[in-house]
């Protein structure tokens, strides 16, 4: 699909729909399944183009991977026998393919080069780099290691106590996975707290690991046993039709499956503090990952503040809260979230850009944006800044505008969400 042109006209919302895989699981389920020595089974794998470049990559390190639809087969003889590649690990998208692959390779007994799309070569490295050399890794790269390419000389490591600068997930995970390989206690401690998955999958595959008050530990030298992973539904996918739902008339949509982790549930929360009309079943809380069913109804929709130590659980979702917003009675502050800036694009940058374009009243800030709720949408064209995130807020918001939204890049939606555009038109009514 070249451009794209929504014109929607309004629709009401009726329905149910399963979101595909969460992403930070699938691309952890295909790592865990790589290190440890035997057969890892996956289910309900997202199929994103992030996801098949991680893939891609431990394919080259030599690990049997089976695709089946959306069940994975790993079969590996163990990270401490993969292979050296004999072409660059290409990471396309994704960031927490580069990242945590970083910190994977850092302990390694091999060589090798990691690069990813023009986007990645835009995003900081050094956050993970320089922890990871206090390690003992052996990286190099573009501005002493701030960009891709870069090039990993597997060396021995040595733990180390971490105090995170930035809440981020892909840092603590690649500390944690480089730990794995490193001699002694690992220990991260997190200001705000930040996604889990890679905790609870350690766990999952065996390991020991003790987090108390945002200080995660472990033991290196931790051998992971292979085991099956049933992935959730990505409430970050999610996130895009629960907006969607409270904002168009007269509907109703159920999500099934959706993951439910308390680390990823801002949204859920912000949406309950905009008097969101939704009701939530948890089908499954004693999973390594909890998962339920979202009923939401449109919805009279108040502003709300955003900031603090709810901005790592949404981080993601910042982009669809701020087309909410625009819908809501009163102002919306977001706060604290200057990482925005060094996502796929400069998220606050494009969301205020071509929300903007819709006819929506919001203004960026140094650390977020101000949305004075209350606007008509109309129709625009609306660039995507080849970022899936900002694409499905395109998406969206061509749901509740006057006019036809035009997307210039909507491929770009497939690293995360592949089936969007047909789950759109099963619920359009
Ligand atoms: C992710 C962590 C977050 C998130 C990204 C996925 C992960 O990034 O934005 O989409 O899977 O660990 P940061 O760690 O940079 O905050």
């Amino acid at each position: 699909m070249a451009e794209v042109r929504l014109n929607y006209k309004k629709p009401t919302l009726h329905g149910n729909i399963t979101v595909p895989g969460d992403k930070s699981i699938s691309h952890r389920s295909i790592m865990f399944g790589s290190i440890a020595e035997g057969r890892t089974t996956v289910s309900g794998f997202l199929l994103g183009d992030d996801c098949l470049s991680t893939i891609d990559c431990f394919r080259k390190l030599g690990v049997e991977i089976e695709l089946d639809g959306t069940n994975v087969e790993i079969n590996s003889n163990g990270m401490g026998n993969w292979k050296e590649p004999i072409d660059v690990l290409y990471t396309g998208n994704s960031g927490t393919t580069t990242r945590l692959m970083l910190g994977l390779l850092a302990g390694s007994k091999i060589h090798s080069i990691l690069n990813g799309d023009a986007s990645i070569g835009k995003r900081p490295m050094k956050r993970v780099i320089t922890p990871l050399r206090e390690m003992g890794a052996q990286i190099t790269g573009r501005m002493d290691g701030q960009y891709t390419p870069l090039a990993i000389k597997g060396s021995p490591l040595s733990a180390i106590e971490y105090t995170m600068p930035v809440a981020s997930a892909q840092v603590k995970s690649a500390i944690l996975l480089a730990g794995l390989q490193a001699e002694g206690n690992t220990i991260i401690h997190e200001k705000d707290v930040s996604r889990d998955h890679t905790e609870r999958m350690l766990r999952q595959f065996g390991a020991e690991v003790i987090v108390e008050d945002g200080t995660v530990s472990y033991k290196g030298g931790q051998t992971l046993q292979a085991t099956h992973v049933d992935v959730p539904g990505d409430i970050s996918s999610a996130a895009f039709f629960l907006v969607a739902g409270a904002m168009a008339e007269d509907s109703e949509i159920t999500l099934h499956n959706v993951g439910l982790n308390p680390t990823r549930t801002g949204i859920i929360d912000v949406l309950t503090a905009m008097g969101a009309n939704m009701e939530i079943i948890v089908d499954n809380e004693e999973a390594a990952e909890p998962t339920g069913t979202i009923m939401i109804r449109t919805s009279d929709l108040e502003g709300v503040q955003i900031n603090g130590d709810l901005i790592p659980r949404l981080i993601d979702e910042i982009p669809i809260i701020a087309l909410l917003a625009t819908k809501a009675n009163g102002t919306t502050v977001i706060r604290d979230a200057a990482e925005l800036k060094v996502k796929e694009t400069d998220r606050i940058t494009a969301v205020v850009d071509e929300l903007k374009k819709l006819g929506a009243n919001i203004e960026a800030t140094d650390d977020g944006m101000i949305i004075h709720g209350g606007s008509e949408l109309q129709g625009a064209s609306l660039k995507t800044y080849g970022d899936h995130r900002i694409g499905m807020m395109g998406a969206i918001a061509s749901l509740v505008s006057n006019g036809a939204v035009e997307l210039d890049d909507p491929d770009c939606i497939a690293v995360s969400y592949p089936t969007f555009f047909e789950d759109i038109q099963k619920i359009i009514k």
